[in-house]
């Protein structure tokens, strides 16, 4: 199947990771969805991807971090887009650093992980259905160093977070071990951002696209982890990695 017939749900589509994703996939011939809950974000990202490959990029406005948005939003994709043969999953916020924990609420902490994970599940669950079964799909988590350590003080919750999040992808590598879908993820210990907001030692989400669009057109043989810490890795991929 050729890159063109391949439609690429991409979840977070329109954040700063997403964002290279899609418009690296766009580059490569795919066709790419971008499910966002706010309009403006999505006329930006148009505004951002190749001019010549926009008629190949499906917007919908929707919120999958709930149930009924999730499936309210997987009828309008359908519906535009006939069918989805990849997803990439990189829901989430791009830093969280509230404080330690006995200055933050049950609120604060609700939230990072309706963020970070609640929004993770309830769109898997919603979106796998499409892919599962297909041996030549692919579903791909994109997922933070902070799940493993504490990056500085101040930064619990988002560790918290982060870990349900590395917790969850392990999960599901066991539970679904032997479906045909292959199950992806990128481990990133690294910042990420635009070429012009990067500090030191962060990954262009530009460069990063590209790394995750390699890795979703060769698709993988297993379900396979990929871990992130440098641009070096990031070129070396999808030759190195696995499980
Ligand atoms: N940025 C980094 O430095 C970095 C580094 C390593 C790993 N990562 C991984 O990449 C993920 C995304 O980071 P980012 O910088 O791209 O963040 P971002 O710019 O804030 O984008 C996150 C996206 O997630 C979506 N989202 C968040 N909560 C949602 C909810 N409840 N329901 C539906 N959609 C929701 C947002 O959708 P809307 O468009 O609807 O707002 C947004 O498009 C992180 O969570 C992390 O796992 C990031």
């Amino acid at each position: 199947m050729s890159n063109a017939d391949r439609v690429v749900l991409a979840l977070g589509g329109a954040g700063v990771v997403g964002s290279g994703v899609v418009k690296a996939l766009l580059d490569k011939g795919f066709k790419v969805a971008v499910i966002s809950r706010d309009s403006n974000r999505l006329e930006k990202l148009k505004a951002f991807v190749s001019p010549s490959t926009k008629d190949r990029l499906i917007t919908v406005v929707g919120n999958v971090g709930s149930e009924e948005g999730a499936e309210e939003a997987r009828q309008a994709l359908l519906k535009a887009a006939g069918k989805v043969t990849d997803v990439v999953s990189s829901l989430g916020f791009s830093w969280w650093q509230g404080g330690p924990p006995h200055t933050q609420t049950l609120k604060e902490l609700n939230w990072v992980l309706e963020t970070l994970l609640l929004s993770t599940f309830v769109s898997w669950k919603a979106f796998f259905p499409l892919v599962r079964d297909n041996p030549n799909g692919t579903y791909t988590f994109i997922t933070g160093g902070a799940g493993e350590r504490l990056l500085m003080p101040g930064t619990g919750f988002l560790t918290l977070g982060a870990a349900s999040a590395l917790a969850f992808c392990q999960v599901l590598r066991e539970e679904y071990a032997e479906v045909p879908c292959k199950l992806i993820q990128l481990k990133v210990n690294s910042g990420v951002a635009a070429p012009e907001r990067m500090g030191p030692g962060y990954l262009s989400h530009l460069e990063l696209g590209e790394a995750v669009a390699r890795v979703i057109q060769q698709r993988s043989a297993a379900h396979s982890v990929f871990t992130i810490n440098c641009s070096a890795d990031l070129r070396n991929i999808p030759s190195e990695g696995g499980m």
